[in-house]
């Protein structure tokens, strides 16, 4: 089509938004190979742990799956969260998200105490602040994956043409558009990952917690989540955490916050 054409097309249905969409879509036009100099770290804390630990009981055994946590991530920055096995990386995440409470000390986004959130302010944060890739994916069984993607979108404020021009956007950026229709067990474990992915992008997230995104993937493919990952946030500004055992992939993080035993080391 031709380009004036669509332009005055997009002005007519996005009105005031027109600028916004445009710079959405230049961001994930093609992926483009971000800059290799690392961005200064000047932006405030936007995730502050003091002292947070972390106490699971089962039955008359108790783990002490985080012992005493304190640290920063400011605006904008990428840090990859590692460690071994059971060294309280999906704890830590599932606190900052708010889907599981300290058992003592404090967690703080965006000046937000999140273990202090309830209910329907609890909803909002998530649904409005953050966007969460599963470890184990928990896609819909039911659903097709663009309707796996769009989830998220129910939760806020969106029309139904932003929320098609989105999930179509972030499924060709993580390389399904081949795969839009079909269900969850049609997919391949790497392509259920994918379509994790771009549902926690769906809602322009400001803060992105992926837990071992990259997981299920061959490099050529995670190179291309962690480009996406430092395109949207030289963009936005976005931070994102990423927990991952993948050395190559920690390695094109600003900073590795590494735990052990439930302790930053
Ligand atoms: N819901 C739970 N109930 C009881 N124990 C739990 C629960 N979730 C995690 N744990 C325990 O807490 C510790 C930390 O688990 P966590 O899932 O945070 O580890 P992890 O670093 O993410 O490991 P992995 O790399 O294997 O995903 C482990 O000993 C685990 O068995
Ligand atoms: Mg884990």
């Amino acid at each position: 089509m031709d380009r004036n054409k669509l332009l005055k097309e997009i002005r007519e249905l996005y009105g005031d938004n027109t600028e916004q969409l445009l710079k959405d879509l230049s961001v994930l036009q093609g992926v483009k190979k971000p800059a290799k100099n690392k961005r200064t770290l000047a932006g405030p804390a936007i995730i502050t742990l003091e002292d947070t630990t972390k106490t699971y009981k089962l039955g008359k055994t108790t783990v002490d799956a985080l012992k005493g946590v304190s640290l920063q991530v400011h605006q904008g920055e990428i840090v990859a969260l590692t460690g071994p096995s059971g060294s309280g990386k999906s704890t830590l995440l599932q606190l900052v998200a708010g889907l599981d409470h300290p058992t003592s000390g404090s967690v703080t986004v965006d000046g937000v105490r999140v273990d202090q959130l309830k209910g329907n302010s609890m909803a909002t944060y998530r649904a409005e602040k953050l966007g969460f890739v599963f470890q184990f994916f928990y896609l819909q069984p039911f659903l097709t994956l663009k309707t796996n993607i769009k989830v998220p979108t129910m939760f806020v404020k969106m029309t139904e043409l932003e929320r098609e021009t989105r999930a179509k956007m972030f499924v060709e950026a993580v390389g399904l558009s081949d795969r839009a229709d079909h269900l969850p067990r049609e997919l391949s474990g790497g392509q259920m990952q994918r379509a994790a992915i771009a549902r926690a992008l769906m809602n322009h997230p400001n803060l992105i917690l992926a837990d071992e995104p990259t997981g299920n993937l061959d490099s050529a493919n995670a190179d291309a989540i962690m480009d996406l990952f430092e395109q949207i946030r030289t963009e936005r500004g976005t931070t994102i955490v990423v927990v991952t055992h993948d050395q190559r992939v920690a390695a094109r993080a600003d900073r590795i916050i590494e735990l052990k035993d439930g302790r930053l080391v």
